[in-house]
């Protein structure tokens, strides 16, 4: 089996004015130019919607990949505050984010509407990284591995495959909280994903899949050595270009 490329995704969330996100991405860029020729790993940033054109065109040049948080499932229409996978597409993304915990909690998205957000994405030809991911109280009750089961068999849609869609592991007691599940569980939630991915897909061990919940430059190494580990999805690390980077080079 070829290996699986890792990823290093950063989800912004709701950060970032024009000036700073834009000297933000650049940042990145600068970072990734220097190693140019030996990278071998993907990179991705996923800004917020206001600013998504002009990282495009920061990021033109550059092999950093740019993606939405979030669309809608439909193409158009009378959807106030709603993006679609097609207005994305304009802006320039080849990626974007679904069923994120933070949408799942917020906007009480269900997993059958988390499929419907991956289709629409894929048939606007974009990259869809979904998430999976069990509460506290969750783990707390042993359902861990039923939830993250249940969530990806749920929003997996069809015609989903190793080069169109992503995986994002993300506990959500992890999320924000500088607390990481330990490389044990993490290890053994992957490994779940894998074998739930090898009863739906028939590529299924060429799809990555992401740990996200803390993830920073001093927890990155040990978790990307993990075997069914195939990058990150980072938050709050990824909102200054040093951390963000010290993160990526643990996969170069
Ligand atoms: P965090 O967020 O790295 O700030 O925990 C991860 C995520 O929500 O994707």
């Amino acid at each position: 089996m070829e290996e699986r490329r890792p990823l290093i995704a950063g989800n912004w969330k709701m950060h970032g004015l024009h000036r700073e996100g834009v000297a933000l991405a650049a940042a990145v860029a600068e970072k990734a130019a220097s190693h140019h020729g030996h990278l071998h790993l993907d990179l991705l940033v996923c800004p917020p919607a206001t600013l998504l054109r002009e990282i495009s065109e920061t990021l033109a040049e550059s092999v950093i990949a740019v993606g939405g948080q979030d669309c809608h499932a439909l193409e158009s229409g009378a959807h106030t505050g709603d993006v679609s996978a097609a207005m994305l597409k304009d802006a320039g993304c080849s990626h974007v984010i679904v069923g994120h915990s933070e949408r799942r909690a917020d906007h009480g998205e269900n997993s059958d509407q988390v499929r419907a957000k991956a289709t629409a994405a894929h048939a606007c030809g974009l990259t869809v990284v979904i998430c999976i991911g069990e509460t506290r109280e969750q783990r707390d009750r042993g359902e861990a591995m039923d939830i993250v089961g249940s969530q990806l068999a749920g929003s997996l849609p069809d015609g989903a495959n190793a080069e169109n869609t992503v995986i994002a592991y993300e506990p959500v007691w992890a999320i924000g909280t500088g607390l990481v599940a330990t490389v044990a569980d993490v290890a053994e939630v992957h490994a779940g994903v894998r074998a739930g991915l090898a009863k739906a897909l028939s590529d299924s061990d060429a799809m990555r899949i992401l740990y996200g919940g803390s993830v920073k430059p001093g927890n990155a190494a040990e978790l990307m050595e993990l075997k069914d580990v195939d990058g990150a999805l980072v938050g709050g690390a990824s909102l200054k270009a040093e951390d963000f980077w010290a993160i990526a080079e643990t996969c170069l």
